[in-house]
């Protein structure tokens, strides 16, 4: 028997950028037998193709119509998911250093984010999600039965981000904290649908603590969680 063959439910993820969302998100989702969905690869799509037509970061209004026209799609895989853009697979060049500097200023724009919130909601309608991004427990997904905030210090982030460059880093330790610090404050100054825990979230300080430990905190919670509507539900 499927041990997790309960009531599907919908988890949401939130939190700063490298706080192990992504990692901890997708081991979540195999471990439920959940789909997975990493909501800033949408928010990097746009930011890729918008630079490579040679949009400015701050042009809203044309940035806006590309996202409504754009067709994102996220295909799971073995190593995570791949990301295609209008039937273009760009899953390597969303993680460049030019994308990550200028992801924050195109996920401000309101329509970029209406466009993507629309799309993940979609996404989400048949439940069986585990969702990581910042907005969604308290924006895109509010009724969630399971909402995470998962945070670690800024100095702790930056060392794993700059282990995951490999050999022959372009940047520094120190850079890469004071970039990381750059992206949490515009996430959570930014006017639309702000990075803030949703006050019904489970506030999660993986620093210095394993994945693993986090992983199985989450999914004993989203089995309870599940099994409590299962139980309603009879
Ligand atoms: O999680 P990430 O680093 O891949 O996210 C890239 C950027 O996208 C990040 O700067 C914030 C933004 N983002 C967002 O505003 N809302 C989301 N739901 C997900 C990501």
């Amino acid at each position: 028997m499927n041990p997790h063959s309960t009531f599907p439910i919908n988890i949401a993820i939130d939190g700063p950028a490298g706080a192990g969302k992504s990692t901890v998100a997708r081991l979540v989702a195999d471990r439920m037998r959940y789909i997975y969905v990493d909501t800033g690869a949408m928010y990097r799509a746009v930011t890729y193709i918008a630079l490579r037509q040679g949009l400015s970061p701050d042009d809203s209004k044309r940035i806006g119509e590309l996202a409504e026209r754009l067709d994102i799609v996220l295909l799971p895989d073995d190593e995570g998911q791949r990301v295609l853009a209008d039937g273009e697979d760009i899953t390597s060049q969303i993680r460049s250093l030019e994308v990550n500097r200028n992801v924050s200023r195109v996920s401000a724009i309101e329509a970029v984010r209406l466009r993507m919130a629309d799309l993940q909601r979609q996404m989400a309608k048949s439940k069986g999600v585990v969702m990581d991004g910042r907005d969604i427990g308290t924006h895109v997904l509010p009724d969630a039965e399971l909402k995470v905030f998962l945070t670690a210090s800024p100095r702790e982030r930056a060392i794993r981000r700059y282990r995951e460059m490999g050999e022959a880093p372009l940047v520094t330790l120190d850079q890469l904290e004071h970039e990381i610090s750059e992206r949490d404050r515009m996430d959570r100054e930014r006017e639309f649908a702000p990075l803030v825990q949703a006050l019904d979230a489970r506030y999660i300080d993986s620093t210095g603590r394993s994945i693993e430990e986090v992983v199985d905190e989450i999914v004993e919670w989203g089995l309870k969680a599940s099994r409590t509507i299962s139980a309603g539900e009879k």
